[in-house]
C-alpha cells in the first residue's frame, strides 16, 4: 500500500498539462503515493450545474490531499448561457469551485512562496546604488495569506435588504451615503475573526521559525482600516510573544508595493488578509518568474490543497505540443510533499528545478521572454514536456547520486 493517496484534480485548460508533469516529477522522487482522479471545473458545470461536484467533495474529505491544477470561470452571463439547457432555470448559479472548496473545507491559510531562483532570466533586477550597472537582490519570500475571510468572504449587496441598510444608516459615517438609492449602492463586508486572524499569523511565525526567517512582517492598513486590519495588528503582536527570535515587522500594503521593488531582499515572511495577501503574493511573484512560477498551498486542520497561481490559461490550452510552464505546478507538489513531512523529498524537488533554471538550457517560453503561441516552438522556446523531460531526468540523477 502507498503511503499517501492524493486526489489529482487538474481542472480546465492547461491544468490538463501541467498536472501530469507534476506527477511524473513526483514519481521520479520516489514519492510513495496512490493518485485518485476528481472532477472539477467548467465541463461540470455545464453537464451538472456544479463545478466542484459532490463526488470530488466527498474524495478530499476522504483523502484529505489534493493537487489542483486550474479552472476556468466566466462571467454570469456567460455561465447561464452555457449551462446544459435542460438545467437551465432550475436555480443553479455559478460558484468558483475553488472559493468553494477553501470555503467547505476551511482552508484557511493560504501559504505563496517567492522564492527566486539563481540564474532565471525573469528574476527582478535593479540599477545598483553608485549607478554602475545592475544587481539582482535575492528574493526569498513566503507570503501568508488568509484564504477564507476578509473582503472575499461573499458578504455583498447591490440594494442592500432593509435591515442591512437601517445597520449602515446607524453609522455616522454612512451620512454621505444615505440618500443613495437602493440599486446605486454596493456593498462587499470586510469580515475578519479573532480565530483566523489568530490561526493565520500562528501559520506564518511557525513557518519562520521552522524555515530559519528572521521577521515576520504583516502587511495590513490599520492606519485606516482600524477595526479589520486592527485586529489583524493586534492579533499579529499577540502571536509574536510566542516567538521571541522573531522580529515582527508591520507595513502598510500601500507602501509595502512601493518599496517591493526597493528592497524585497530584506523581507521573509509576510502575513496578510485575504485581498492584500492576494495582492502583495502576486506582486512578489512577479520579483521571481511570474505565473510560471508561482506555487500556492490552501491549508486547513483537515484537507490540504495544492495549486499553481494561474489560472487556466485558455489560449493556450489547444497547443500541441503544449507550451506552458510546468514549474509552478511542480513547485506545489512539492509543497505538498514537504507538508506531509517529506522535506528531502521536497527539497529535491526544489534543487532539481533550481538546476534546471540555472544551467538554462531549457526553457519555456515565459522565460525566454518571447511571446506565447504556436510559433514559440519554432523559435527555440521547450515544450512543457521538454521542460518536464529535463526536471525530471535531474531529479534521477540526483537520486542515484545520493544511492552512490
Ligand atoms: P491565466 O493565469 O490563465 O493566464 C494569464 C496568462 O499568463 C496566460 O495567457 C499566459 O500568458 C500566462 N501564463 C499562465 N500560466 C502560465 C504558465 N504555466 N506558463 C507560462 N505562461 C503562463 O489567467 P487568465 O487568462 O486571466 O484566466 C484564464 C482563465 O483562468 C479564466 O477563466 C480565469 O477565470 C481562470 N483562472 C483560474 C485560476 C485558478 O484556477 N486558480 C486563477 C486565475 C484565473
Ligand atoms: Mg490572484
Amino acid at each position: 500500500m502507498p503511503k499517501y493517496t492524493v486526489v489529482t484534480m487538474p481542472g480546465d485548460g492547461i491544468g490538463n498539462q501541467v498536472l501530469p508533469a507534476a506527477l511524473r516529477v513526483l514519481k521520479a522522487a520516489g514519492f510513495d503515493a496512490d493518485y485518485v482522479h476528481a472532477d472539477i471545473g467548467w465541463e461540470f458545470w455545464r453537464s451538472e450545474g456544479n463545478a466542484l461536484p459532490d463526488r470530488t467533495i466527498d474524495l478530499l474529505a476522504k483523502h484529505k490531499l489534493g493537487l489542483f491544477g486550474a479552472i476556468t470561470s466566466k462571467p454570469k452571463k456567460e455561465a447561464d448561457a452555457e449551462l446544459d439547457p435542460k438545467l437551465r432555470g432550475k436555480g443553479f448559479t455559478y460558484y468558483s469551485p475553488i472559493v468553494t472548496m477553501r470555503q467547505r473545507f476551511d482552508l484557511d491559510v493560504c501559504v505563496r512562496p517567492c522564492i527566486g531562483f539563481p540564474g532565471n532570466p525573469l528574476n527582478f533586477i535593479r540599477k545598483k546604488a553608485d549607478g554602475s550597472g545592475f544587481e539582482e537582490p535575492r528574493v526569498n519570500v513566503v507570503v501568508f495569506r488568509q484564504n477564507t475571510e476578509g473582503l472575499y468572504c461573499g458578504v455583498e449587496w447591490t440594494n442592500p435588504p432593509a435591515l442591512v441598510r437601517a445597520a449602515l444608516e446607524s453609522h455616522p459615517k454612512f451620512k454621505p451615503f444615505q440618500d443613495t438609492p437602493g440599486e446605486d449602492l454596493a456593498v462587499s463586508v470586510r469580515i475578519i475573526t479573532r480565530r483566523h486572524a489568530e490561526r493565520i499569523c500562528r501559520a506564518a511565525f511557525d513557518w519562520a521559525k521552522k524555515y530559519g526567517y528572521k521577521s515576520v512582517t504583516i502587511c495590513e492598513k490599520p492606519n485606516v482600516l482600524r477595526e479589520t486590519s486592527g485586529m489583524m495588528e493586534e492579533v499579529a503582536r499577540q502571536v509574536a510573544k510566542d516567538f521571541p527570535g522573531i522580529a515582527l515587522w508591520s507595513t502598510n500594503i500601500d507602501a509595502q508595493t512601493m518599496w517591493l521593488t526597493k528592497n524585497p531582499e530584506d523581507y521573509g515572511v509576510i502575513v496578510a488578509s485575504n485581498l492584500f495577501g492576494d495582492v502583495i503574493s502576486d506582486a512578489f511573484a512577479g520579483l521571481i518568474g511570474g505565473l510560471g512560477f508561482a506555487a500556492s498551498g490552501n491549508i486547513g486542520d483537515d484537507v490540504a490543497v495544492f495549486e499553481p497561481t494561474h489560472g487556466s490559461a485558455p489560449k493556450y490550452a489547444e497547443l500541441d505540443p503544449p507550451i506552458v510552464n510546468p514549474i509552478a505546478m511542480i513547485l506545489s507538489a512539492a509543497m505538498l510533499v514537504d507538508h506531509v513531512g517529506e522535506h528531502e523529498k521536497s527539497k529535491l524537488i526544489w534543487d532539481a528545478i533550481g538546476h534546471v533554471v540555472a544551467e538554462g538550457k531549457v526553457r519555456t517560453y515565459d522565460m525566454m521572454r518571447i511571446p506565447g503561441g504556436p510559433k514559440a516552438i519554432a523559435q527555440g522556446a521547450a515544450s512543457t514536456t521538454q521542460l518536464t523531460d529535463a526536471i525530471v531526468a535531474r531529479v534521477e540523477a540526483m537520486q542515484s547520486a545520493v544511492a552512490r
